[in-house]
């Protein structure tokens, strides 16, 4: 699907191109920084981090982000089938290390204007692992793929999930989701009160739910039950993606499915229980 561009690593001039808006204590890192990076940090911090919105692999799918196989060396805002924003496009720059590691800092920074959201800075502490995880993805690093780099690896399950991503958990155990359904007969409106417990309640005393987590290719999905829907379909069965919502927002209408032919249903958080 996308050409591949494999551009060695050059890390000669990198500390030489420092920027001016990054201070000496956040210095890139150097080659054996990266080289010697904790392959399994990196890895857990691009998962919970970047792979809602990108995929590394050649030839993997544009998803909200472009696909970032061989991203250095190439112009910025140019990855093969994505359309880029104008301030991204108009970037003029092509992607090296620093930039890479002040993007991730603050996109906006960087790039003002770039549609790129993050729910907060990726910390300096886990930048330079999640950078050199990244360039021996996407074909930029030139030394071996760390043996811990087997294929068995997994998200770290056993810590539960409102350690593992706290803003997610708490924005939808302590609010409201609001759900719209089309359907031919007309109009449903319920709202459902996702538990720590693993339960959903909800606004209609009919409605029972239950929700649950699984691993898919390396992300993490959320996925829940309902039933006892006062209209058709009765039952509804959903999974998205955690790092989806890794920014917690409220609105009345946040996403849309297609539970079965011909019905439509709208989702949302609103602030609070009552
Ligand atoms: C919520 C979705 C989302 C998340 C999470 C996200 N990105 Fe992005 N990313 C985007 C979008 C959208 C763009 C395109 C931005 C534009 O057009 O201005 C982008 C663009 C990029 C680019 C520029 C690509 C190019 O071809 O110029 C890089 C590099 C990048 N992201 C890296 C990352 C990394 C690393 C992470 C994790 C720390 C991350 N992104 C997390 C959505 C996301």
């Amino acid at each position: 699907m996308h050409r591949s561009l494999l551009v060695p690593l050059l890390l000669s001039g990198v500390l030489g191109s420092l920027h001016s808006s990054v201070s000496l204590a956040e210095a890139f890192p150097t080659r054996d920084q990266l080289v010697a990076a904790d392959y399994q940090k990196g890895r857990t911090a691009f998962l919970q981090r970047c792979s809602a919105c990108h995929t590394l692999a050649d030839g993997g799918s544009n998803l909200l982000g472009p696909n970032l196989w061989g991203l250095i060396g190439r112009k910025a805002g140019t990855s093969p089938g994505f359309a880029a924003s104008p301030a991204l496009s108009s970037a003029g720059f092509s992607w090296d290390v620093p930039r890479v590691w002040e993007f991730v800092a603050g996109p906006e920074k960087l790039i003002p204007g770039t549609r790129m959201l993050i729910p907060e800075p990726v910390p300096a502490a886990d930048r330079t692992a999640l950078i050199s995880f990244m360039l021996l993805e996407i074909g930029a690093a030139d030394w071996p793929r760390p043996a811990a780099a087997s294929a068995t690896a997994t998200i770290d399950r056993s810590k539960p999930l409102a350690e593992r991503y706290p803003s997610f958990f708490n924005h939808l155990m302590t609010n409201t989701t609001r759900y719209r359904m089309e359907t031919p007969a007309g109009e449903v409106r319920f709202d459902t009160y996702f538990n720590a417990d693993g339960s959903v309640s909800s606004s209609e005393k009919s409605i029972r739910g239950f929700w649950n987590t699984v691993e898919r290719r390396g992300m993490e999905f959320f996925c829940y039950a309902l039933d006892g829907i006062p209209g058709k379909p009765s039952q509804i069965v959903e999974c998205f993606p955690i790092a989806a919502m890794a920014i917690p927002r409220f609105a009345e209408q946040l996403w849309t499915s297609k539970p079965t032919e011909g019905v439509t249903l709208h989702g949302g958080i609103m602030a609070g229980r009552p």
